[in-house]
């Protein structure tokens, strides 16, 4: 018995989530134990989407999918507050399970939206949120679980990334490279969340969740983007033998949380430095640990469809459990991505 779910948005990541689903269902069947079939997909404009429509049913109405009671899942692709975050709480209080990549709506709603998913008995599994392609979300829940972390900080952004670093290594102007970013699909549908570093702020507020259990919010800290930042400070910094980042840091510092988003000089021998174009990087310092980096595609289509998928995976893995009452082959964790305090 397949296992049916909606897709609210077919943009970059939800484009990605359909190719995953169409290419690699024979290794999604062998991890999860069933098929996965997207029995819809919510647009706005179906004509800009006539290239998919005999892959996928569009539609314009989200009602069909929350009263097509075979579908279990809907992956919510849109971005922005609202209407997302209406439809993520009719889908969860018609008793479907949700899966986002929305940081604005997990960081501004995610306590309530998280506390009622409980209530429901449904999960809201978001991993993409944060760095992409990165599983940082899901590894912050299970291996740093008996871990206590200190600090958290790096490149949470794709396309400032990108627009640093082509500024700097091929000498395109701030306009021409954001240009790029967009094409490319890095960036949000309005990039100005990316360019002020609020896309950032949001993931900092999820990272702090998870790596400290602290409900912050965007207004509690300092941000500052790159959108001040002139040619001349990005040739400057190169003179000087450094490079600028945009950096989001969470650090426990005598029991207190001090949060930042803001451009940073960074030697050009550090790590960080080498952390170039769309790629992300989070450098986590913990007791039991140490020192450790992750990085990997931060924004992208696929790269962040994959995160998706691994979340659709993990709620289809317990249908299939529920369903067939045998226990996992081939998933043996599957993830709740909540913290303490949700
Ligand atoms: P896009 O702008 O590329 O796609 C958005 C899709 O949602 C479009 O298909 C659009 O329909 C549809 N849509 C938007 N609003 C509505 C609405 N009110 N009703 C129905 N359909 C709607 O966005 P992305 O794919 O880039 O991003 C999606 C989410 O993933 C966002 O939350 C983003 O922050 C997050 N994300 C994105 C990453 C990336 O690299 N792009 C990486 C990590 C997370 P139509 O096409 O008809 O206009
Ligand atoms: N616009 C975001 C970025 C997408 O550039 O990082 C990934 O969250």
């Amino acid at each position: 018995m397949a296992i049916k779910i909606a897709l609210l948005g077919l943009g970059t990541v939800g484009s990605g989530v359909l190719k995953i689903i169409k290419n690699n269902q024979k290794k999604i069947k062998q991890t999860s134990g069933e098929e996965i079939v997207i029995k819809k997909a919510l647009v706005r404009n179906p004509a800009k989407h006539q290239n998919l429509a005999n892959e996928v049913e569009l539609t314009t109405s989200f009602d069909e999918i929350l009263h097509d009671s075979e579908i279990k899942i809907v992956v919510e692709l849109m971005g922005g507050l609202h209407p997302a975050k209406e439809y993520i709480t009719a889908a969860l209080k018609a008793g479907k399970n949700v899966v986002t990549a929305n940081k604005d709506l997990m960081a501004t709603f995610g306590s309530e939206l998280i506390s009622l998913a409980a209530n429901q008995q449904c999960d809201l599994m978001y991993d993409a949120s944060v760095a992409g392609g990165i599983p940082i979300l899901r590894t912050l829940s299970t291996s740093y679980a008996s871990d206590i972390i200190s600090e958290i900080q790096g490149i949470i952004n794709g396309t400032t990334n990108y627009i640093l670093s082509q500024m700097s290594e091929k000498g395109l102007s701030y306009e021409a490279a954001l240009k790029m970013a967009q094409q490319l699909g890095f960036a949000e549908a309005d990039p100005t969340n990316d360019v002020t570093g609020k896309d950032a702020a949001y993931k900092i507020v999820i990272l702090s969740k998870f790596a400290f259990g602290t409900k912050i919010g965007i207004n509690d800290f300092t941000i500052e983007g790159i959108n001040n930042l002139q040619d001349f400070d990005i040739r400057q910094a190169s003179r000087m033998g450094y490079v600028i980042k945009l950096i989001g840091i969470a650090k426990n510092i005598a029991g207190k949380l001090f949060v930042e988003v803001a451009p940073c000089l960074l030697p050009e021998n550090a790590i960080m430095a080498h952390i170039k174009n769309e790629l992300n990087a989070l450098q986590i310092k913990s007791q039991s640990l140490g020192t450790a980096i992750f990085t990997g595609p931060g924004a992208g289509s696929s790269a962040t469809a994959n995160s998706v998928m691994s979340d659709v995976i993990a709620e289809t893995s317990n249908f299939v459990k529920q369903i067939n009452g045998r226990p996992f082959s081939n998933f043996s964790r599957i993830m709740k991505l909540t913290s303490s305090e949700d």
